[in-house]
């Protein structure tokens, strides 16, 4: 890999002729995870970002935890876009590109660049992901797709959209899967689709997987699973703060938890304290003090009903083109268009 150009936020690498990488200057990177965490753990309420459990050993957990067999949104999602095909077909015109929020190992964007191969004779994909399997994923996409070119932004779903602002004027389609919307909080994610609305130029589409209300013991063991690969994955966070950020959290002293809040139509996930205990994270100056029973708030997975996800996009000044669900409703794929002129 070699370097041929450096811009003010990004370090360009160029692989080959057909995929290339943006990357954020790695000293930056680190700062931004040392302070966020600095903040989010140094308030009454405790917090850590979701977006921090992607590192290699994370995006591989969560991998595992698509295949599993409680885990139903992934393999709900597949079989819907598999079936959706025809139709998202109709909407994809001769220079459309494809543009994925948190694209992560792209198994689901095969679906959609078959799609895109049944109206193009060469496609232009760009993943977002703040992960580095993102490297990896696009090496093995291009394996199998040759009239494919890759253009790969590692960084946070702010900053992809706003590379893509500035990127150039052809059409998009942006795709968001997996309800990783549904991560964000109520307030954030009205915010979020601003943003896309912005990134988006007039009949650009957006296509959003989100997950759907349901009995709440279908919930709960989709994110505390029998074989503990969920508890392991929430709990990783705190490994990966120790390696990154010189801390000293002890696994033994924590446990996964996550309950079905009903009202506000989310699973919340924590890790819990199991112990008083004091926790140093050296690189973001902080010296932890946490309860026996202390909940560390690390995320939310918001579900959602078919009027409400309408209702939501509309707020944000985008248009619905149509909604795709599996025959028991458990997960919803919907595809909206920013209007030609607003
Ligand atoms: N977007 C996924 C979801 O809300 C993320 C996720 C699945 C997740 N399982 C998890 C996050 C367990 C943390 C822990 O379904």
């Amino acid at each position: 890999m070699s370097t041929v150009q450096e811009n003010l936020n990004y370090k360009q690498y160029v692989v080959d002729s057909n995929l290339r990488y943006f990357k954020p200057h790695a000293t930056a990177v680190e700062a931004t995870f040392a302070q966020e965490i600095s903040s989010s753990l140094g308030r009454s309420k405790k917090f850590i970002s979701p977006k921090f459990f992607y590192d290699m050993r994370g995006s591989d957990l969560f991998e595992q935890i698509c295949l599993l067999p409680e885990y139903y949104p992934t393999r709900t999602e597949v079989s819907i876009l598999k079936k959706m095909g025809n139709d998202l077909a109709a909407h994809v015109k001769s220079d459309t590109r494809l543009v994925e929020l948190g694209s992560g190992s792209s198994v689901k964007t095969r679906i959609l660049l078959d799609v895109f191969s049944r109206v193009q004779d060469s496609t232009e994909y760009i993943p977002i992901d703040i992960s580095e399997i993102l490297a990896e994923s696009s090496e093995l996409l291009l394996r199998d797709y040759t009239a494919l070119s890759i253009t790969g932004i590692m960084d946070s779903y702010e900053g992809g959209l706003e590379f893509l602002k500035q990127y150039d004027s052809r059409q998009n389609l942006i795709i968001f899967l997996g309800s990783s919307f549904g991560n964000f909080s109520p307030e954030y994610g009205h915010l979020f689709l601003q943003k896309m609305r912005s990134a988006m130029k007039p009949g650009d589409l957006f296509l959003i997987g989100l997950d759907l209300v349901k009995d709440r013991d279908v919930l709960e063991s989709a994110y505390d699973d029998s074989q503990g690969v969920t508890a392991q994955f929430n709990l990783n966070v705190l490994l990966r703060i120790n390696a990154e950020l010189g801390a000293d959290f002890d696994l033994g002293n924590f446990e996964h938890c996550s309950v079905y809040d009903a009202e506000n139509q989310r699973i919340e996930m924590h890790v819990r304290s199991l112990a008083d205990q004091m926790v140093m994270i050296s690189k973001s100056g902080l010296r932890l003090e946490l309860q026996k029973g202390e909940m560390i708030h690390t995320e939310y997975s918001h579900k959602y009903s078919l009027p409400q996800i309408g209702c939501m996009l509309r707020d944000a000044g985008l248009e619905v083109v149509r909604t795709w669900t599996d025959e028991k409703e458990m997960f919803s794929l919907t595809l909206a268009r920013r209007p030609a002129r607003t």
